[in-house]
């Protein structure tokens, strides 16, 4: 039997209506703030994430699936290199959004030379090659938005308000939710921080595992991440960023922390939030729920020199992008259920013979928007009735010999069991009021 690939999900029946849930409340809320919606390609060129996300983090690295045509696989397997592909024949399935967003604004000029900012939200599947585990997918899809051309700390901070605001709109109790920040100061007084947290991971090579070792050349920053307890009881002692930062972005971290607190919005500092994600510079936060073990739920922050390593001219940015299937489980864990309920429908039970005035009910019902189901299969009237009930349907619109040669049909409410006869020229109307 076909197997889906491990690590990647079907999206259907309730899971496929919260994910459609989870869509429509972010165009609602995100369109408020004003952004437009955009879709850029799952496939892009390698070279986009490279560039954007880093070279030496794990999402590149390790996670990002590669992709080549069919008909360059071969030529690939028998030279074992792909030092003769072009740029352009270098794809990969989109690990994130920013990278593919931030392309799209740099190749379409979204944000032009003292322009206004580009407003753009985004909800889409991503691909990573990690482990797969609960909370972490390979397919796993996320909705996500992207401010660009706003340096002012008041983009930072409404960033945060929205993302707040769109879990409580999707029913978390923002008491339940853990907003951490921090500020990883910019390209100023990034690199002598970076030089200090490396040379502190050096001296204490001895008591690290080997893959901090690897990091103090490649990104010293991620050993604050480390999975191994004791690496991270020794970063404990290693320099802090809120040290090291330059005037410039400590006032812009106070800044954003004021309006942060005159929005009311709770939040911890971390001074070792660092992210996965090269790009971040200055603002960057996460969210997590208490007690519901699915690592973050989401998670974003500013960065101002992305569009100049996609190729543009510098232009500042700030988004977050929120993981859908960690929300689903987080809300499942506080027994809130993002799916809703199941859609009632309206069915319509007819004779053999009346199948051709059932037929056009049918339609007329649909014409007016309702949900509509009817027997497909040759069924007596009595399983039709059943199979309405199986549907949840709210209203039964039952056609006989009597009701198709009077002209009525008759509406009953599955509920009540209340019957009443309806002219047929009427029904649509009657119907879309009640279903
Ligand atoms: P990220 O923190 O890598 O940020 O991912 C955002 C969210 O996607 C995570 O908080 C998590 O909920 C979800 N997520 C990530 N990886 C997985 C996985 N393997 N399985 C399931 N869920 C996952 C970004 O992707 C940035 N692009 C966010 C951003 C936008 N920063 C600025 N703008």
């Amino acid at each position: 039997m076909a197997q889906r690939v491990q690590g990647t999900e079907d999206l259907y029946g309730g899971y496929m209506r919260a994910w459609q849930h989870m869509t429509d409340v972010a165009r609602e809320l995100f369109g408020a703030y004003g952004f437009d919606a955009i879709e850029t390609p799952a496939l892009e060129q390698v070279d986009t994430f490279v560039h954007g996300i880093g070279e030496s983090t794990d999402v590149v690295r390790k996670e990002m699936f590669r992709v080549v045509s069919g008909a360059l696989f071969d030529d690939l397997l028998a030279k074992g290199s792909e030092a003769g592909l072009k740029a352009r024949q270098r794809m990969a399935m989109r690990p994130e959004g920013t990278a593919g967003v931030v392309r799209a604004a740099v190749e379409h000029t979204f944000v032009p030379q003292g322009g206004a900012p580009a407003k753009l939200w985004y909800a889409e599947a991503m691909f990573r090659g990690e482990r797969p585990q609960k909370g972490r997918l390979r397919q796993f899809h996320q909705v996500g938005l992207e401010w660009l051309g706003a340096s002012d700390p008041a983009a930072d901070a409404e960033c945060i308000i929205v993302l707040m605001e769109y879990f409580k709109r999707l029913g978390f109790d923002p008491s339940k939710l853990r907003l951490t920040i921090n500020s990883m100061g910019d390209s100023a007084c990034r690199p002598a921080y970076r030089e200090a947290v490396r040379s502190f991971i050096l001296d204490h090579a001895d008591e690290m595992c080997d893959d901090c070792i690897e990091r103090a050349e490649l990104n010293p920053l991620r050993a604050f991440d480390c999975k191994n307890d004791h690496c991270r009881e020794v970063m404990e002692a290693a320099p802090k960023v809120d040290e090291a930062l330059c005037d410039d972005c400590r006032a812009h971290y106070e800044q954003v922390k004021r309006y942060l607190d005159e929005a009311g919005i709770a939040y911890v500092e971390d001074p070792t939030l660092v992210r996965g994600l090269d790009y971040y510079t200055r603002t960057v936060f996460e969210v997590e729920v208490e007690g519901a073990g699915v690592g973050a739920i989401g998670g974003g922050g500013r960065y101002d020199g992305l569009m100049e390593l996609e190729g543009g001219k510098p232009t500042p940015g700030i988004g977050f992008a929120v993981g859908f299937e960690r929300i689903y489980l987080a809300l499942q864990s506080l027994c809130i259920d993002l799916a809703g309920d199941e859609p009632t429908c309206v069915y319509v039970a007819c004779m053999p013979e009346q199948r051709a005035a059932g037929f056009s009910a049918t339609l007329a019902l649909r014409q007016a928007g309702v949900r509509t189901e009817a027997d497909y299969q040759g069924r007596s009237l009595k399983s039709q009735f059943k199979q309405a009930n199986k549907l949840g349907a709210r209203l039964c619109v039952v056609l006989g010999s009597d009701e198709v040669a009077a002209g009525v049909a008759t509406v009953r409410d599955m509920q009540t069991h209340d019957q009443v006869q309806v002219p047929m020229a009427e029904l649509a109307a009657y119907v879309a009021e009640r279903a």
